[in-house]
């Protein structure tokens, strides 16, 4: 049986431009290229969840807009359900500008339609959410709508996949209501000032040294792969789509990060977010064929 992944988050337009340098205060230059990509960390992590296998349920809100109109049929191309997206007349569908030089990326997110992901419209949703396997957040929908999802799935027994992305300070409640929390570095030390307390259900990715986790309170460590990185853009949502479609087969933390970890490694090596996500076997393959760092 195919796992029941429901992914609740953002759906973005991503306007990519890569240029040769970053521009200075002020300053104006010319860029190299220019992509419209679809994006958003809901959407990509619904999108690394289907290609892996699993039946995704997305919920979330889009503008009515043409972007809205391309990144809902996108997610249906993926084969994700997308029956309860809803589309919101009075806002635009989210949207991230995000620079690119070399491997560095920089990114803004203008919200939009995703800030209509409120409680009141996942109560409409509730049964979706009851059948899922795993339930997967980030941070780019309002907090309240993460306080009252993780509340309901602690509540139900449904185990929780919080990636805190982009990272704000967390409520005691969410962080006690989730299953497991995947920051980055950076993003560990900003969602809570009490890393110990939490430390058993953080996977910690450290971009190519590979992920840091706790297992009966020992620092264990999954070292990183070495690829020749295109767009590390998505590469956090490949992370986290990976590890709910392994915890929601059943299998061991171990097994599920290091496999994750494969899984975003393979992402980075095409550009854009979502193309270079990876199938079941090509992460299968990439992890016989590749060398750790
Ligand atoms: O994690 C990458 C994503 O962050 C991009 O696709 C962009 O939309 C932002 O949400």
């Amino acid at each position: 049986k195919e796992p029941i992944i429901t992914v609740i988050g953002s759906i973005n337009m991503d306007l990519v431009t890569s240029s040769d340098r970053i521009p200075d205060q002020g300053e104006t230059i010319m860029g190299e290229s220019f992509f419209n990509n679809p994006g958003g960390k809901g959407a990509n992590q619904a999108v690394a969840c289907a290609r892996l296998g699993a039946q995704v349920n997305m919920l979330g809100c889009v503008g009515v807009d043409p972007f809205g109109q391309v990144l809902v049929d996108n997610l249906s191309k993926e084969k994700i359900i997308t029956q309860n997206v809803e589309p919101v007349t009075d806002k635009h569908t989210g949207v991230a500008t995000i620079l690119i030089k070399d491997n560095d990326n920089r990114i803004i997110v203008t919200p939009g339609a995703n800030y209509c992901v409120t409680p009141t419209y996942i109560q409409q949703y509730l049964d979706v959410i009851d059948q899922s396997d795993v339930v997967l957040l980030q941070l780019e929908i309002p907090l309240n709508t993460i306080e009252y999802v993780t509340d309901y799935c602690s509540d139900k027994g449904i185990p929780v996949i919080l990636n805190p992305a982009p990272a704000q300070l967390l409520s005691a409640s969410i962080l006690e209501n989730c299953t497991y929390l995947t920051p980055n570095e950076t993003e560990k030390l900003e969602i809570t000032s009490d890393v110990d307390t939490y430390k058993e259900k953080m996977i910690v990715t450290l971009g190519d040294k590979g992920v840091e986790y706790c297992s009966d309170g020992n620092l264990k460590t999954v070292t990183g792969y070495r690829v020749n990185p295109i767009d590390t853009t998505g590469a956090g949502d490949t992370f986290n789509g990976a590890l709910a479609v392994q915890l929601s087969k059943g299998r061991k933390l171990k097994e599920a990060i290091t496999f994750a970890n494969a899984a975003a490694a393979f992402s980075i090596q095409k550009r854009g977010a979502q193309q270079g996500m990876p199938t079941m076997r090509e992460v299968i393959d990439f992890m016989e064929g590749a060398t750790s760092s």
